[in-house]
């Protein structure tokens, strides 16, 4: 059908929301509360319209097309409009914005900016409520919340958590917790998508930057560890190309920073595949509970043990990749390097939120220290990077660390969704046929599609895997699972959607190609790798003959796992 839109015949189908015709057709429409691919709520109000034959501006989001329709997206009535809603919407907001962390990535700044909001027009009404910082990966500021409800949409919807909800009424609506709990007691897992989609600085990381650059300045013997999804998102923070690798131009960074060593959390993943392939050759050997699962998100770890207590038998006992390393570098590598551990800080740099509460958790604690000491994501890694003043575009590239600084191409990959499959298959029919397989590439179990499944003969048997991301996916094949339903020998599961390439860390883009691309650039590296299989790893074998001994052996039993626990409701 044709519509007309100021004054142009464009084409639109059958059922379709006139704001997705519009942003199709490159037309620059506000929004504050819409989600793609989800029903509009219709809350914000800033992407009105004038449509021929109504009396009142339409909201194009909730605005199926008709044929005929005849739209204006800019003429003074709508323009006026949209700025009335921005200055109420900052009429309750606070005159924060030179310290607030969002900064220059706000939604609310950025379209007050762009329709002229210069001063307050109404007096500003402040709601009174508290900041939580008690989460030890999301903090809360209610009082810069403007009500769109993408985040409870997204917890509620997209990962089926539902932690968060709209409570009280009028001027004293508000975003919390049941009971109006902080967020720390709550059943929310740290999977940080509602800060993903928050306009504001609402909601935000708990930020570690401060924490960094104390360490720094402490003397210590600090190690960065960066993740396998970092290198290719951090670019987008430079204005780089989506999917880039930047991986050389980080590591010099880092060390121009002050880290004494910085090493690459891939060469993690190839321990984890070590450990966790060795783990289902075991379970399949000895005819295991099945399904086995992955167990390096610990935003699907937290949610498991919340919601499917049942099931903690399930996941693997590895470590994630990250603590994994933090745990080998204060053994393995401090004793080699002469270093005390307690002299060594750790700082993991990954696309996740969700480490942030990880690292703090006890049952990580293998040795007598933490693994890893800080966690930041890789936005705070940028914020860190411009601190210091470093011309990040121009600067001379470098390589990581050895012995941590080699990694297979099955490392790499860990960061999209059904990498650790991917590497863990490739690993396990190492393991279970001494020989390698044939073909690396397993494309059933790539892509974005939330819920992959696939087969693979090791050894002659017919192995069901299943590849996961979001938690809401993860919650029906849990509940399919349990009516028995579904059946599947071994299942990954990533609590982001498309996994950490789309971590709840990782850069505010408006552009819904950047998962996609991040995702690409990682198989891309994966296929330009000499070494593609996590056992052929060089520096892993040296690891392993030198001091952990054999995969799940003492050493790695004491180092490389840990145990889970059923979450009871106050200390969720
Ligand atoms: S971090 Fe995840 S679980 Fe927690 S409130 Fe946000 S979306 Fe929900
Ligand atoms: S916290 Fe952010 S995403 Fe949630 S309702 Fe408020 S402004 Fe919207
Ligand atoms: S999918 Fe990745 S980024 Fe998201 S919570 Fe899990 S580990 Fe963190
Ligand atoms: S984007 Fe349409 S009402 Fe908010």
């Amino acid at each position: 059908m044709k519509i007309n839109v100021n004054g142009k015949d464009i084409e639109a189908l059958e059922g379709e929301m006139l704001l997705s015709v519009l942003k199709r057709e490159g037309f620059d429409i506000p929004t504050l509360c819409y989600l793609e691919g989800m029903a509009p709520s219709g809350a914000c109000r800033v992407c009105v319209v004038e449509v021929e034959g109504q009396a009142n501006l339409m909201t194009s989001c909730s605005l199926p097309v008709t044929a005929g329709l005849k739209v204006k997206t800019h003429s003074p009535r709508v323009i006026n409009a949209r700025k009335t809603v921005i200055e109420l919407l900052m009429g309750s907001h606070p005159d924060d914005c030179l310290y607030c962390d969002k900064q220059d990535k706000c939604e609310l700044l950025a379209l007050a900016r762009k329709y002229g909001v210069t001063k307050r027009r109404f007096p500003t009404i402040s709601r009174d409520i508290n900041m939580d910082v008690s989460g030890p990966s999301i903090v809360r500021d209610p009082e810069k919340c403007i009500l769109c409800g993408k985040c409870v949409r997204v917890c509620e919807e997209v990962q089926k958590v539902g932690c968060i909800d709209f409570s009280m009424r009028g001027f004293k609506s508000r975003i919390s917790c049941a009971f109006d709990s902080a967020l720390n007691v709550s059943s929310c897992v740290n999977c940080g998508q509602c800060v993903t989609v928050c306009p504001t600085g609402a909601l935000m990381e708990n930020n570690s930057i401060e924490a960094v650059k104390r360490a720094l300045e402490s003397g210590k013997y600090v190690v960065a560890q960066h993740a396998p999804a970092v290198s290719v998102s951090l670019g987008e923070e430079f204005g780089l190309p989506l999917g880039k690798d930047v991986d050389g131009l980080m590591v010099s960074a880092l060390r121009e920073m002050g880290f004494k060593a910085v090493f690459d959390t891939s060469f993690a993943a190839d321990l984890t595949i070590m450990e966790e392939a060795s783990e289902l050759a075991e379970r399949i050997k000895n005819k295991g509970k099945p399904p086995m699962f992955t167990s390096c998100c610990p935003g699907w770890v937290k949610y498991l043990e919340t919601f499917y207590p049942g099931m903690i038998d399930n996941l693997s006992t590895c470590k994630s990749p990250h603590q994994m390393l933090g745990a080998v570098i204060k053994s393995y590598y401090a004793k080699k390097e002469g270093i005390d551990p307690k002299d060594i800080a750790v700082v993991s740099i990954m696309p996740c939120t969700a480490k942030k509460f990880e690292i703090k958790r006890p049952e990580m604690k293998g040795g007598d220290f933490e693994d890893v000491d800080l966690s930041l994501t890789t936005r705070e890694l940028a914020r860190l990077i411009n601190i210091f003043g470093i011309d990040f575009k121009n600067i001379k590239p470098s390589q990581a660390d050895l012995p941590f600084g080699e990694r297979s191409g099955a490392g790499k990959i860990f960061g999209a969704s059904g990498g650790v499959m991917e590497a863990a298959v490739r690993t396990a029919h190492y393991l279970l046929t001494g020989k390698e397989l044939a073909e690396l590439k397993f494309e059933q179990v790539r892509g974005l599609k939330g819920v992959k499944k696939a087969k693979a003969v090791i050894g002659g048997k017919e192995i069901k895997l299943a590849v996961l991301s979001g938690l809401g996916n993860a919650k029906d094949f849990l509940d399919s699972l349990e009516k028995g339903l579904e059946e599947a020998d071994f299942v990954e599961v990533m609590a982001c959607p498309g996994g950490c390439v789309n971590g709840g860390g990782q850069p505010f883009s408006q552009n819904k190609k950047a998962v996609s691309e991040r995702a690409r650039a990682l198989y891309e590296i994966d296929s330009a790798e000499k070494i593609r299989v996590s056992h052929a790893n060089k520096a892993l074998k040296t690891l392993y003959k030198d001091f952990l001994g054999k995969p799940l052996g003492e050493k790695s039993h004491h180092l490389l796992h840990t145990s889970y626990k059923a979450r009871a409701t106050k200390d969720r």
